[in-house]
């Protein structure tokens, strides 16, 4: 079965990151200019998905405004000849087939989940989390979609982390099936580094089986008093055949501050335009001296 539904959840509180987070969501922060949600929706797009549901809140108004057309900005720049403008506003106003559903309460992202179960009905479907981004060829989803298409089995996106940061995700006990891909045995939630089955962490991407929406129903709260879409997976992987494929690309965190610094900076120096001139100021920077003052 193809993979044509994808849910993106994007109702939590961004702690991490205030107080920036506390009027403006943080899927809405940008890296260069592009608010960090609009790169996870191309790489929906780009991997073929045709309907996205965006898991919203009370205080996430800006993601719908975002991605709806705003036809006097659009005259404006009709009328000053801006057509470059013009069509990037379209563009963003014109992405794929876009819903939206509210989570009444941050409950956690097994709960935010569970909010997309009449959206997605009984297929197969991707997560995407709103503030991981990968920068990758192919793009991540495809990659994992690939690997779907073969198995027809629920697929995790994972890559390798040092031990030490095992305790920050979801970790996967698993064997290996070839280069890049394991068969899940089980899973854990935040592991001690001395207790973690392996360094395979989950990294914000997922196809997943319908069958998860019957295991929200009844998971309780586990980690920080959340319902936390591992627990359910782990029960899932106990009851089907589940994998693990270990993505290429760079995979960052925006919601971390540190994450959201690498991906600004890489993403700065390949923008057409822009990277070279930002690359000058680095070396500047690096080799100690100031630039120019206006530039
Ligand atoms: P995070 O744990 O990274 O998001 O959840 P958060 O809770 O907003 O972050 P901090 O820790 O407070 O800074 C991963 C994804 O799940 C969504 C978030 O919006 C994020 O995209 N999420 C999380 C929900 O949609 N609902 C929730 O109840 C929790």
């Amino acid at each position: 079965m193809r993979i044509k539904k994808a849910v993106i959840p994007a109702a939590g509180l961004g702690v991490r990151f205030l107080p920036a987070t506390k009027a403006v969501p943080k899927e809405m922060i940008p890296i260069v200019d592009k608010p960090t949600i609009q790169y996870i929706i191309e790489e929906a797009i780009h991997s073929g998905i045709e309907d996205i549901l965006i898991i919203t809140s009370r205080e996430k108004k800006a993601i719908e405004d975002h991605f709806d057309r705003f036809v006097a900005l659009e005259d404006h720049l009709r009328s000053k000849g801006k057509d470059d403008l013009l069509q990037v506003l379209e563009e963003t106003g014109g992405m794929a087939e876009i819903h939206y559903v509210r989570q009444k309460e941050p409950r956690g992202l097994g709960h935010a989940v569970h909010c997309a179960r009449r959206f997605v009905g009984r297929e197969p479907f991707a997560v995407l989390l709103g503030d991981d981004i990968v920068r990758s060829g192919v793009p991540c989803l495809k990659q994992m979609m690939n690997l779907y298409e073969e198995t027809g089995s629920t697929v995790l996106g994972v890559k390798e982390v040092p031990q030490t940061d095992v305790s920050k995700y979801g970790v996967l006990d698993a064997e290996p099936v070839r280069d890049q891909v394991y068969r899940v045995r089980d899973l854990v939630e935040k592991p001690a580094p001395e207790n973690a089955p392996s360094r395979l962490a989950i990294m914000g991407r997922y196809i997943i089986e319908p069958e998860i929406f019957e295991i929200l129903a009844y998971t309780r709260p586990g980690a920080g008093g959340e319902i936390q879409l591992t627990d359910a997976l782990k029960e899932l992987a106990g009851q089907k055949e589940m994998y693990g494929l270990v993505f290429d690309g760079d995979r960052y965190d925006v919601g971390d501050k540190l994450g959201f610094l690498k991906a600004s900076v890489e993403f700065a120096l390949e923008r057409p335009g822009l990277g070279e001139a930002f690359r000058g100021y680095l070396e500047q920077l690096v080799a100690g001296g100031k630039s120019a003052p206006g530039q």
